[in-house]
C-alpha cells in the first residue's frame, strides 16, 4: 500500500488551498485526505468534511492505479456547481504534485537497491578473492545464494574430476547431498550441464530430460566455473517455488561465478605451489635421512613430536601457555623447520655423522692397529724359536713368549674399550695409550713405527664420546650450514619463522649451545619445541652407533637432568610430561621393549633432583 500521506508537506497543501479558497465560494471548507490520515483542514467548524456528507464534493487521488486520498471540498448549500471547476483545478495540482513526489521516491529507491545490490556484489567478489583454498572459495560461492529469501532452496558446487566427470563438492539445503545425487542422475544434468554456458531451466516438469528425479523442484540453474579456458567445475542452484529463476537470478549467479572460477584457479595454482613445495621439502628430509641408516627418521620424527607438544601448548588455556596459538599458518612453519631443522647434514661427512668408535674415519682404524699388535705377536712367536734356537730352556722360552701375549692382549683389549667411547677417558688411561704407542713394529720393509700413530693416539684420547674437538665443530657446524640453507629460502610471510625455529635447536636456555649461543627469552617457543623434540627422537631412536635403543624412563630422566641444567625449556618439558605427549609417541614409534612405566608425578613436584 502506498503511504501518500509522506509524499506532501501539510503547509505546501494548506498554502495550495488558501490560494484556490479566493476562487471558492465564500465559506467553503476544503480537507485533503491522504490514506488514513487528515492532512489538512481549513475552515472546517460546522462542515461535514467527511465521505458522504451532503453537499460534499469528494476529488479522488491516485497512484499507480490505487487510490490514495481525496480532496474534500464543502461548499455553502447551493453554491457546490460554482465550487466544482476551482475544485477540480486544485486537486490536479495535488494530484500532479503526488505523482512528482512519487516518481521522484521511486527512482530514489531503485538507486538505493541497485547500490545494495552493488554493494553485496563487491562483498562478495571481495570474499571470493580472499580466499587462498579451494574449499573456501567454493564455501563463500555458496554462501551468496543460501538463506538469500526467494532466490534458491539448494546449492551445490561440483568440481572437475580427474574422469572428466564432476564430484559434489559443498552444497546447502535439506538433505542437499542426497538431492544433488539424485539431480546428478538425471539427463538432465548430463545433458545440460556439459554445455559450455549456463542457463535456467523453470518448469521443470515441462522437460522430456526431467524424469521427476527430485519431485519437489521446479526450476534449476547450472552455471559452468571456468578460468582460461579451463572447466574447474559447475555451481547449480535449485529452486521449490513456482516462478523458479529470474533472468536477474542468472545475471548475478553469472558475475559471481565468473570471480569464482577466477579465484578458485588462483587457489588451485596456490594449493599446487604449496604441495609442490611440500615435496620438496620431503624430499630435502629423506636425503638427510638417508644420507646415515643410523639417524633414518630422524627429520620424519621430529616434526611429529614438535607438532605434538605445539599442539598441546596452543590448547593450554593458561599460563605459560595461554598466548600460544597455533594457527595453520604457525603449524606449517613449524612443520617445515622440523623437516629441515638438520638439512645443513647434507654437507657434514658421513664418517664424521656416523662416528661409532674414535678410530673411525673413513674406516675404523682399529682393525689396522689390531694387525700391528698381530705382528707384533709374530715377533714374540719368532723371539720365542730365537730363544730355543739359542740353547735356552724350553720353559723359560714359553714362559716369556706367553707373558708377551698376555701383555699384548690386555693392551689390545684396553684399547679396545677405549675406542667404544662409553666410558671416560682418565688421565691414567691416556698415559697408558702413550705408553702402548711407544712399542714399535716392523713394517714388510723392516722399518720400525710406533704402535700407534700420534692421530691414533688424539683420537684415543678424546674423554667423553667418540668425536675429538675438530670432528665435534664439523658436527655442530650442520646447524651453521642449515642456516646458510635456509637463508638462501625465499619463504612467504607465512613461513618467514622457518629459519628461526630450526636454528635453534641446538641451543641451550642459559646460553651455552650452539650455533649462537642464545638464551632463553631470545628463543621463540616453536624453536624451544624443537629443541625438545630433536632430543626425545635422539634419545628413543631405535639404533645410534654409539648406544643400544633408550628405554623410555631413561630418556625422561636424561631430559629431567638437562632441564634442571637450563639446557632445555623447563615449561615445556613440564607440558611433555603432564600431557603425557611422550607416552603417546612411544606408543606409535617405540618398540615395546623400549616402553617402560614413567612415573611423572616426582619430576613433575621437582622431588628429582
Ligand atoms: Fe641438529
Ligand atoms: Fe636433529
Amino acid at each position: 500500500m502506498i503511504k501518500a500521506e509522506q509524499f506532501l508537506k501539510p503547509a505546501w497543501v494548506r498554502r495550495q488551498i488558501e490560494l484556490a479558497l479566493p476562487l471558492l465560494p465564500p465559506g467553503t471548507a476544503a480537507a485533503l485526505q491522504l490514506g488514513e490520515v487528515r492532512l489538512v483542514e481549513i475552515g472546517a467548524a460546522g462542515h461535514g468534511l467527511v465521505e458522504g456528507a451532503p453537499g460534499l464534493l469528494a476529488y479522488p487521488l491516485t497512484l499507480e492505479g490505487e487510490r490514495v486520498g481525496e480532496l474534500l471540498l464543502s461548499p455553502p448549500a447551493g453554491n457546490a456547481a460554482a465550487a466544482e471547476t476551482c475544485g477540480g483545478l486544485l486537486a490536479h495540482a495535488l494530484q500532479g504534485m503526488l505523482e512528482t513526489e512519487h516518481g521522484r521516491r521511486s527512482v530514489a529507491r531503485e538507486s538505493l537497491e541497485s547500490y545494495r545490490e552493488m554493494a553485496l556484489l563487491q562483498r562478495a567478489v571481495t570474499d571470493l578473492n580472499h580466499s587462498l583454498k579451494p574449499a573456501a572459495v567454493v564455501a563463500a560461492l555458496l554462501k551468496e545464494f543460501d538463506g538469500r529469501k526467494n532466490v534458491a532452496d539448494y546449492g551445490a558446487v561440483f568440481l572437475s574430476g580427474a574422469d572428466g566427470g564432476y564430484d559434489q563438492e559443498l552444497s546447502f539445503g535439506a538433505d542437499a547431498t542426497e538431492v544433488f545425487a539424485r539431480i546428478k542422475g538425471s539427463r538432465l544434468f548430463a545433458e545440460k550441464t556439459a554445455s559450455e554456458t549456463g542457463d535456467i531451466l523453470n518448469d521443470l516438469s515441462s522437460s522430456p530430460l526431467w524424469s521427476g528425479e527430485e519431485p519437489d523442484l521446479q526450476a534449476l540453474l547450472w552455471l559452468p566455473l571456468a578460468s582460461h579456458g579451463e572447466r574447474l567445475g559447475l555451481l547449480v542452484l535449485a529452486s521449490r517455488r513456482a516462478e523458479g529463476f529470474s533472468a536477474a537470478d542468472l545475471k548475478r549467479a553469472q558475475t559471481l561465478s565468473s570471480v569464482a572460477a577466477t579465484a578458485l584457479r588462483n587457489a588451485q595454482l596456490y594449493a599446487a605451489e604449496q604441495k609442490m613445495f611440500q615435496s620438496f621439502v620431503r624430499v630435502i628430509a629423506t636425503a638427510i635421512d638417508a644420507k646415515s641408516p643410523y639417524t633414518a627418521g630422524h627429520c620424519r620424527r621430529v616434526p611429529e613430536i614438535a607438532l605434538m607438544i605445539a599442539e598441546r601448548a596452543h590448547q593450554a588455556d593458561s599460563a605459560p601457555f595461554a598466548d600460544f596459538v597455533l594457527d595453520e599458518d604457525q603449524r606449517n612453519a613449524m612443520e617445515i623447520a622440523a623437516m629441515l631443522h638438520d638439512c645443513g647434514k647434507v654437507v657434514t661427512p658421513e664418517w664424521v655423522v656416523d662416528k661409532a668408535t674414535k678410530l673411525d674415519s673413513i674406516a675404523n682404524r682399529l682393525d689396522l692397529v689390531a694387525m700391528r699388535f698381530e705382528v707384533l705377536r709374530r715377533d714374540a712367536l719368532i723371539a720365542r724359536y730365537r730363544a730355543l734356537a739359542g740353547g735356552e730352556a724350553e720353559a723359560s722360552a714359553n714362559a716369556a713368549y706367553q707373558e708377551r701375549l698376555r701383555q699384548l692382549d690386555d693392551d689390545f683389549a684396553f684399547l679396545e674399550k677405549c675406542n667404544l667411547g662409553g666410558e671416560f677417558v682418565s688421565s691414567e688411561h691416556i698415559a697408558r695409550i702413550e705408553s702402548i704407542a711407544r712399542q714399535l713394529w716392523s713394517d714388510a720393509d723392516g722399518e720400525r713405527h710406533p704402535l700407534l700413530s700420534e692421530n691414533e693416539v688424539y683420537n684415543l684420547s678424546v674423554q667423553r664420546g667418540t668425536l675429538n674437538p675438530e670432528e665435534r665443530k664439523i658436527i655442530e657446524d650442520h646447524v651453521v650450514h642449515t642456516i646458510s640453507m635456509l637463508s638462501q629460502i625465499s619463504f612467504p610471510r607465512s613461513l618467514r619463522n622457518v629459519t628461526e625455529y630450526a636454528a635453534g635447536h641446538h641451543e641451550h636456555m642459559d646460553g651455552r649451545g650452539y650455533p649462537r649461543g642464545l638464551k632463553r627469552e631470545q628463543l621463540s617457543i616453536p624453536a624451544r619445541i624443537m629443541a625438545i623434540a630433536d632430543i626425545f627422537e635422539a634419545l628413543t631412536a631405535p639404533d645410534r652407533p654409539y648406544r643400544k635403543p633408550g628405554k623410555l624412563s631413561w630418556a625422561i630422566a636424561v631430559m629431567h637432568r638437562m632441564k634442571l641444567d637450563n639446557h632445555i625449556d623447563g615449561d615445556l618439558f613440564d607440558l611433555f610430561l603432564s600431557e603425557k605427549i611422550y607416552l603417546a609417541y612411544a606408543q606409535t614409534h617405540l618398540a615395546a621393549n623400549q616402553i617402560d612405566e614413567v612415573d611423572v608425578a616426582p619430576y613433575l613436584a621437582g622431588q628429582v633432583r
